[in-house]
């Protein structure tokens, strides 16, 4: 099999990408190693930014996220049974983001390529990546059984964090920089209306919550729990009573309880691969870098990275030049560190760490009072959360 970009990953990323180069005209394959109903169903992440929301109507997939998806013009943090409201428009010049969920975004774009894209192979583990220093590099993987190879003038690894494109890196000079929290994130699915028209984000003594949402009737909402938890053993009134305790607020407002029909534990972790190109491969999305959760950056990492890469690839073909492909790390990775450390930020403002002194209590506080009082704090915030622009 050959084609011009082999795509490693069916998940926001290679979808998105292979959409990409299919309307400037460059052909593509992708391989995703599970099967289309998994693709379409694992339950991930639920924001996009402005910029995301305009890059998949300009593809022609914004049809049903219009239609479906919710326009958010800020969230509400929360701390000592208070509320603040951060307003996204207010504060940036007009900025939004949009509730709809990855699994949308995903069933959306399978549904484009399989219409009318190049081939998107399920059941399809790529095994390797070989000779990316070379013009030709070679994808082996196998298809249902049969190992096949994949002949490519570029790779792209959007293959996630645990996918086999970073492992074609040589060591030098590669490098990584990460750090894993000691806590993580018990996620729920429930059928019950949003007990607030927009997110929630709490800082609580007994640790984080979040309310959050997929459609005016399923809420998802998310616990700080310790790492390693194993969610089977919360039961589902133990999870709405602490959600209960945490979300609280002096004002009476009330959590509504549903069926819970979800119910999964999501590890935090920072992490960057640098840098995401070697030769004829390149990395996006996860392959090359993971942000933890709290600032809802991942999948709108991933979009700008393909984004950047699709131009790069159209530039290459049109003029020659390698310039934008040279620029690719470089450019992406600027972005990356501005999410990670939004990321981070987020992360401590709002969670408790095991071993947290009062001393770190009060300078959460202090930081969110800061953000609650200082219209500079809170354009800060603003602008981060709605997002970068793409440049
Ligand atoms: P992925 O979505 O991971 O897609 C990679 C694809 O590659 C997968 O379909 C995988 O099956 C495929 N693949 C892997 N190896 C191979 C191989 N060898 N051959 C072929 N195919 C392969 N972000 C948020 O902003 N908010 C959240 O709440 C949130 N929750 C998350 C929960 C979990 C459990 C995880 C893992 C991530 C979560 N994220 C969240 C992050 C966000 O979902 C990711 O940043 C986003 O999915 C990145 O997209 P991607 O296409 O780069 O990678
Ligand atoms: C969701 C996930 C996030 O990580 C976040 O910060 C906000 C919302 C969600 O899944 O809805």
């Amino acid at each position: 099999m050959r084609t011009t970009v082999g795509i490693i990953g069916a998940g926001p990323a290679g979808l998105l990408l292979a959409r990409l180069l299919h309307r400037a005209g460059i052909d593509s394959v992708v391989l995703e190693s599970r099967d289309r109903a998994y693709v379409e169903q694992r339950q991930r992440a639920g924001i996009l930014e402005q910029g995301t929301a305009d890059v998949l109507r300009a593809v022609g997939a914004g049809e049903r996220m219009d239609r479906e998806g919710l326009r958010h013009d800020g969230i509400e943090l929360r701390f000592d049974g208070r509320r603040h409201r951060v307003d996204f428009p207010g504060l940036t010049g007009g900025r939004s983001v949009t509730v709809y969920a990855q699994t949308e975004v995903c069933k959306d774009l399978v549904a484009l390529q399989v219409e009318e894209g190049g081939p998107l192979l399920f059941e399809a583990e790529a095994l390797a990546v070989e000779g990316a220093e070379g013009d030709r590099p070679r994808v082996p993987f196998r298809h249902r059984g049969v190992e096949q190879v994949l002949e490519c003038d570029y790779v792209v690894g959007c293959d996630g964090f645990w996918g086999v494109a970073r492992g074609a890196f040589p060591a030098e000079p590669s490098r990584v920089f990460e750090r894993s929290y000691p806590y993580a994130w018990l996620g729920i699915l429930a059928d019950v209306a949003p007990s607030h028209g927009e997110l929630v984000y709490a800082r609580h003594d007994r640790g984080f919550a979040l309310l959050s949402m997929r459609s005016p009737t399923v809420s998802r909402l998310y616990l700080q729990v310790p790492e390693g938890t194993d969610a089977a053993r919360w039961g589902d009134e133990e999870i709405w009573d602490e959600l209960e305790r945490r979300l609280e607020t002096a004002d009476g407002w009330r959590l509504e309880r549903g069926p819970v029909t979800q119910k999964s534990v999501t590890p935090m972790r920072s992490f960057v691969h640098e840098p995401m190109r070697h030769g004829r491969l390149f990395l996006a999305g996860d392959a090359a870098h993971i942000v933890p959760p709290t600032g809802a950056k991942g999948l709108n990492l991933a979009v700008g990275d393909v984004v950047t890469l699709a131009r790069a690839l159209v530039h290459r073909r049109d003029t020659g030049s390698e310039e934008l492909l040279d620029a690719y790390s470089a450019t992406c990775l600027r972005r990356i560190w501005q999410a990670e450390r939004f990321s981070y930020d987020m992360t401590t403002l709002l969670h408790r760490a095991p071993g947290a002194t009062a001393f770190d209590a009060r300078l959460q506080r202090a930081r969110l009072e800061r953000i609650a009082s200082s219209h500079a704090a809170g354009t800060d915030l603003a602008e981060a959360y709605t997002g970068f622009p793409l440049q």
